[in-house]
């Protein structure tokens, strides 16, 4: 099980403080300087934001007041004039850093390429011109749906370039998952590629974008770019498919970042929530740009000595904030890596690592299970010596695997930062600041200066040290999400509604339960809403159970999230039948396959359990509590007494 319980948390007492060299050479790098900038930016929140983004970032035109708070509507830098291109490749170019390395890539058939600013820059602004060329104007929303190659972050800020909003697609996700999203944010292009490698196949990432749009299915895609990666054979729907290669041997590299509001959305980001349908995540320019800069530059402590590593997608926030806009805005070396490991090269990782000689290694708990399970063989036959600062975030990590990377990968000489974030924070939110903070492992530690969390109960109220509650933000952020697209009553409900406050507060809960020691550090439980985290990735139980239902043999579903040593969870699936249809193994496997067409792999159930019937109460509701203890393999705990049918839980325990 990788949840902590409130007995491990008790008894978890080590304390690793900042090796003093390291904290010597940092940026923060005591705590008193820590809890002096923390104050002083909770005394005066405005004024320190405003300071940072006067001194940190280049604007075309200067705001006339730093936050307008309607809650729970927030605009930050109100009428300035800013792009993240520019802040990210422009101002970097007058320079030394125009030759350095922006971004480190190796492929996963072992190609690699380095692009220094001032290439970098070129290739955005070409490929900006060729979207004004295929018609995208400012305003206009772009599907990215590619595998994990520079062009996907060049692609990023190309949209980024002239203002048209970007929407990520995570290349894991089906045709259909695809389709949604495109429709739902109405895009007018997407960018792909032929096909992205994925251990020792090729994912048909071409062909998925042209069975998400066919039969006009996806009305508003007017055009497709094309980058060839795989070289393998895709059908070109004449005067709407374009090669890359083909737009780009044309296209000038003269492209003048456009003066963006603070408040433009900078893009969408889709993320699982407690019902069926994703949600929309919408981010803004300037405030976001802020954050994402100031949070990876205090937190990696980046240096410009420093090749930095995030193992993240482009296709989740983690790739957004923190491989392509907080460290470019930075002006730091940032590597993207096509792999992941497989039987054929289980230490590709290290080898990435002693490669590059990489310094800042930033991945997830359900990795880092992962590389334990392969064994230390692999990180000790490479020389790993060049880390200095290791990171995780995604899930909270067990002390064990805390305790693991600290000394097989870090060599006991580099701290760890566990982040604790979301796709609707925009940017680390709970974080240790590695010069300074002393950590504890399985503690995301203290806020972030400007941040104020508290753990709470449902009226507001902060409750005892070391007793469950939960996590909530009490003032506004530059990197907040502003909105799910299309549906501002949806954003009031998901996060502001929860949890009722006194008075005239405002406080955003985004549904993760936690606890606060008796230091004031901060514990975070993992979810308490219907939201499953398998390795890592954001699932909805609701969402699960709508691909199920679409299946014509399949009556009711419920879906719950089952401890999986590995990936924290796994997805498991109580299904009751219609009346026509036999449970069979091959069934279930048809199952199986109908959720990874309908959503993608990562939502593929591990395990299905037929049944007649699924505990419900009285109202009708399914007691998912019970399921999940079932799930579990556990003794049903807790009230049973609103169960309508009693006998249901003996027949799901002797698996009827
Ligand atoms: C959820 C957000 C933020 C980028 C990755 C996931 C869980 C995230 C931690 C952490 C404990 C964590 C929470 C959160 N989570 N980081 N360090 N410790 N839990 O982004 O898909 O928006 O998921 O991930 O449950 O709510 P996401």
């Amino acid at each position: 099980m990788s949840q902590p319980t409130i007995e491990s948390i008790l008894q978890e007492n080590r304390l690793f403080p900042p090796p003093s060299d390291f904290a010597e050479n940092a940026m923060i790098g005591s705590m008193e300087k820590y809890k002096e900038i923390y104050d002083k930016a909770k005394a005066d929140p405005e004024g320190f934001w405003a300071e940072l983004a006067e001194s940190e970032l280049d604007w075309f035109e200067k705001w006339d007041r730093v936050l307008d708070w309607q809650p729970p509507h927030a605009k930050w830098f109100v009428n300035g004039k800013i792009n993240i291109s520019y802040n990210c490749l422009d101002r970097h170019l007058t320079t030394w850093r125009k030759n350095k390395a922006a971004l480190i890539w190796e492929g996963e058939p072992g190609d690699s390429r380095t692009l220094t600013y001032a290439q970098l820059h070129r290739e955005v602004c070409q490929m900006a011109n060729v979207f004004k060329q295929l018609g995208v104007k400012k305003g206009d929303i772009v599907g990215i749906y590619m595998p994990m190659i520079p062009e996907a972050a060049i692609a990023m800020l190309a949209c980024a370039r002239i203002g048209a909003p970007h929407s990520v697609i995570f290349g894991g996700f089906s045709a259909e998952a695809l389709r949604t999203r495109l429709v739902d944010a109405e895009a007018k292009l997407v960018v792909t590629a032929d096909g992205g490698f994925r251990k020792d196949k090729t994912i048909p990432l071409k062909a998925a974008v042209d069975e998400a749009l066919q039969d006009n299915h996806a009305p508003s895609v007017e055009n497709v770019l094309v980058v060839q990666r795989t070289q393998e054979k895709v059908q070109m729907e004449p005067g709407r498919d374009h090669w890359w290669h083909d737009l780009q041997a044309g296209a000038s590299a003269d492209c003048p970042a456009e003066p963006m509001d603070s408040e433009d959305m900078l893009f969408i980001l889709y993320t699982s929530g407690t019902t069926g349908k994703p949600k929309g995540v919408v981010h803004t320019t300037g405030g976001y740009n802020l954050y994402t800069h100031v949070t990876s530059k205090w937190t990696f402590d980046l240096k410009d000595t420093d090749v930095y590593w995030c193992t993240a997608d482009v296709g989740w926030i983690t790739g957004h904030s923190y491989i392509v806009y907080g460290p470019l805005s930075n002006g730091a070396t940032s590597l993207m890596y096509e792999g992941v490991p497989r039987p054929a090269n289980p230490g590709c990782l290290w080898d990435v690592v002693e490669k590059y000689g990489v310094t800042i290694f930033y991945t997830a708990p359900t990795a880092i299970r992962a590389f334990i399970k392969l064994g230390e063989h692999l990180p000790k036959a490479r020389d790993l010596s060049s880390l200095r600062l290791l990171g995780t975030v995604g899930e909270p990590i067990n002390p064990e695997a805390w305790m693991w990377y600290h000394k097989v990968i870090g060599g006991e000489r580099c701290p760890i930062i566990d982040t604790w974030w979301q796709t609707e924070t925009g940017g680390f939110m709970l974080t240790p600041l590695p010069g300074a903070t002393p950590t504890k492992p399985g503690s995301a530690t203290l806020p972030f200066p400007g941040i104020i969390t508290e753990v709470v109960d449902l009226e507001g109220k902060p409750v005892k040290a070391n007793s469950g509650g939960y996590l909530v933000v009490k003032h506004p952020w530059p990197s907040m999400m502003r909105t799910v697209y299309g549906d501002d009553d949806r954003f009031r409900r998901t996060y502001w509604e929860h949890i009722s406050p006194q008075g005239d507060q405002h406080f955003y809960f985004a549904g993760d339960g936690a606890r606060q020691d008796s230091d004031g550090y901060f514990w975070v439980m993992g979810r308490v809403d219907d939201v499953m985290n398998v390795s890592g990735h954001r699932l909805g139980t609701m969402e699960v159970e709508s691909a199920l239902v679409s299946h014509p043999a399949v009556a009711e579903a419920a879906v719950v999230g089952r401890p999986d040593e590995v990936k924290g969870e796994d997805v498991y699936a109580f299904i009751t039948l219609e009346g026509e249809y036999d449970a069979s193994e091959a069934l279930e496997n048809d199952l199986k396959q109908h959720v990874v067409k309908e959503i993608g792999a990562i939502a593929r159930p591990a395990a299905i359990q037929f049944t007649d019937s699924l505990p419900k109460t009285r109202s009708g509701k399914i007691m998912r509590r019970l399921l999940r203890n079932l799930a579990a393999g556990q003794e049903v705990a807790g009230d049973t007494s609103t169960l309508e049918d009693r006998s249901v839980l003996d027949k799901l325990r002797s698996g009827a």
